[in-house]
Formats: C-alpha cells, sequence, structure tokens
C-alpha cells in the first residue's frame, strides 16, 4: 500500500545514508532491514562478504525503490563509498557511543556486523565512529538496523542536530534581540530629547545673563 508521507526528511529531505551488513548469513535479516530501510528513506542497501546464497526476500519490492550492492569484501567496500559520508560500525564495544546523544551526519554509512559474529575487526577499523543502541542483550541486526533508521529519522524531524532546525531557532532569537535593542534605541532617543530641551533652557539663562549683567541682581 502506497500512502501520503508527512513532512519530514523523508521528503525535505538533506544529505543522504545508507545500511548494510557484514558478512550476514541469513537473506531474511537483508531483506527485513532492506523492507525497513525503503520505509525510511535510506539511499542504498549494501552487504559486505555476504554468506548466504542471494534469493527473493524483497517482500515489498525495494529493488524497485533503492539499489542493494554487494562488495567482497570490507576491502571494496572502502574503497567504493563515497569520501564524503561518515562510515558509522553499529556495534556493542566497549568505547560505542551511546544513541541516545548521537547527532546523525548528514551523509553517512551505517554498517552491522553478523549474526553470529558481529563486526569484524577490520571493518571497526574503518568505522570513523561506532554507536550502540542501550539494550540489555544484542538484538537482532535488523532489529538494530531499523532502531537506528528510526533515530535518525525521528531527530531530522525533531530538530535534534538539524542545522536547518538551528537556523530557525537562531533566526527567531535574532528577531527578539533585535526589538529589544529597537527598544531600547526608542528610549534612549526620548530621553537624549528631554536632556536637550533642558540644555537649550540653560543656554537661554545664560544669555539673559549676559545681557544684563550689572543692571539685574542675579
Ligand atoms: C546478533 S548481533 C551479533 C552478536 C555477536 N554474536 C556478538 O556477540 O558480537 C548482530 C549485530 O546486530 C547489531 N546489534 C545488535 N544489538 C545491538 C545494540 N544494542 N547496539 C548496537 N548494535 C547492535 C550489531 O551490528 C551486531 O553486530
Amino acid at each position: 500500500m502506497n500512502r501520503e508521507v508527512p513532512v519530514g526528511p523523508i521528503r525535505d529531505k538533506r544529505g543522504y545514508y545508507g545500511i548494510g551488513i557484514e558478512g550476514s548469513k541469513y537473506p531474511c535479516n537483508v531483506g527485513t532491514l532492506w523492507r525497513t530501510a525503503m520505509n525510511f528513506g535510506a539511499d542504498f542497501l549494501f552487504t559486505v562478504g555476504a554468506r548466504y546464497h542471494r534469493d527473493a526476500t524483497d517482500t515489498p519490492d525495494a529493488t524497485g525503490h533503492m539499489p542493494l550492492l554487494s562488495w567482497p569484501d570490507i576491502g571494496h567496500f572502502k574503497d567504493n563509498i563515497s569520501q564524503r559520508a561518515v562510515v558509522i560500525g553499529i556495534e556493542i564495544r566497549e568505547n560505542s557511543e551511546n544513541l541516545v546523544g548521537f547527532r546523525h551526519p548528514e551523509c553517512a554509512v551505517y554498517l552491522l556486523g553478523s549474526e553470529n559474529k558481529g563486526l569484524g575487526e577490520e571493518a571497526l577499523s574503518i568505522c570513523e565512529r561506532v554507536i550502540e543502541v542501550p539494550t540489555y542483550h544484542c538484538m537482532n541486526v535488523a532489529v538494530a538496523g531499523a532502531v537506528v533508521m528510526y533515530d535518525r529519522y525521528y531527530k531530522r524531524v525533531s530538530g535534534f542536530g538539524n542545522s536547518r532546525y538551528e537556523l530557525i531557532e537562531e533566526q527567531s532569537k535574532l528577531r527578539e534581540e533585535l526589538s529589544q535593542a529597537n527598544c531600547a534605541l526608542a528610549a534612549a532617543e526620548e530621553r537624549l530629547l528631554r536632556i536637550e530641551d533642558r540644555v537649550k533652557s540653560y543656554k537661554v539663562w545664560d544669555e539673559f545673563v549676559d545681557l544684563f549683567e550689572g543692571e539685574v541682581d542675579v
């Protein structure tokens, strides 16, 4: 079923992202990830050194909407991925960043580990950042990918880490500051006029004194 997508990053798009699994064993996980990725506006899905035989897991016809790229190993993946994109490992590690406070880069490639082995050391070595979902236990790989994609989607819709929303916030702050500055300027102008009037009246008095000096007892 196709339906209208509410205003959000799926329509109001900046940057791009792809998501994939290293050494995946089960095509059903790639299929599930593919379907979710398509729904959350990913630009491509990929596998690196997939261990299963490619077959039909593409229930919503994702192939018609989004490409599935396949690289035999991490070396090929690294050589072919855009330099502009930040490679982000999704893995539970001691030094992983918590997804909760993570700001997603505009151009990103998310790399998940295999069902039984997780992300390999070579894969981790090319990840510029590694994030983890704060869960009690390790999740299914496609589910972990879905959580990260929803997090990216939600943070962009809600404005978290989105430069456009930050700019709008800055714009209204500056408008407020400007209107306060204008009020202060008007008040200073009014005070200046009053002071100038008083200075003028002193001048008149001085002239009067000069005129009648000696004749009037001031
Ligand atoms: C089933 S887990 C791999 C488990 C593997 N036996 C291990 O201990 O590393 C498959 C993949 O899902 C992802 N994953 C699962 N739970 C996660 C979490 N809480 N945070 C980040 N990634 C997670 C990782 O990419 C992981 O490599």
